[in-house]
């Protein structure tokens, strides 16, 4: 039988299926899988207000389900660069911690100000790396560093270990994790400033 959470989950796959049709910048056909997005969770620290940057959000998988966790004190930005999908989360998120922008994450810094918030304390970045020239790739990385507060975060999902040689460039620790229950396999970095 299928149950409410997996007709939602079909409905957001057909969802990306479209989107990818029209945009090869999607980089997938399917939202993250739920074990993937609770490993990511996990690597964040609800019990205060916390402000987290969420790039390449899709339709939303995390951003959903770090709203569920998150203190009412909190704000989460969601920049995304498919204006479908920005759309979507502007229709469908409804909550005064949200902010959506149709942006490139290469602006997060100058995002983050314009919320009037100086840091962040954690940034989820989930777009793809392969697209993008190398200049652009460090730029991303660059600015995700500076969109951070001391001690704050970076946590990072890619299909590809290819990013290690950016973010090397900007953090000192890497840790890095596999997701295997997502298709495809997922890598896994977590980096503080
Ligand atoms: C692999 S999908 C991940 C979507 C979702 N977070 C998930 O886990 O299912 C990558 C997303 O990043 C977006 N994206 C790609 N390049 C971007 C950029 N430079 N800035 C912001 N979003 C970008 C794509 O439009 C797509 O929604």
């Amino acid at each position: 039988m299928l149950n409410y959470p997996m007709i939602r989950h079909m409905e957001h796959t057909i969802q990306y299926m479209k989107a990818f049709c029209k945009d090869k910048g999607i980089a997938s056909i399917t939202p993250s899988s739920t074990f993937a997005v609770k490993r990511i969770c996990n690597k964040i620290d609800f019990t205060k207000d916390r402000v987290i940057v969420e790039c390449g959000p899709g339709n939303g998988v995390f951003s959903f389900a770090l709203l569920r966790r998150l203190n009412s004190g909190s704000k989460l930005i969601l920049i995304e660069a498919n204006r479908d999908f920005a759309g979507y989360l502007n229709r469908r998120i409804r909550d005064r911690r949200v902010a959506v922008f149709h942006d490139n994450a290469i602006n997060i810094h100058s995002i983050v100000n314009q919320c009037e918030i100086k840091t962040a304390d954690y940034v989820i970045l989930g777009i793809p790396f392969s697209f993008s020239d190398h200049g652009q790739n460090h730029s991303i990385i660059a600015h995700c560093k500076q969109a951070l507060k001391k001690g704050g975060k970076l946590l990072v999902y890619q299909y590809s270990p290819r990013i290690k040689k950016y973010l090397r460039k900007h953090f000192d620790h890497i840790h890095l994790e596999m997701e295997v229950f997502n298709i495809p396999p997922l890598f896994i970095f977590e980096t503080t400033h």
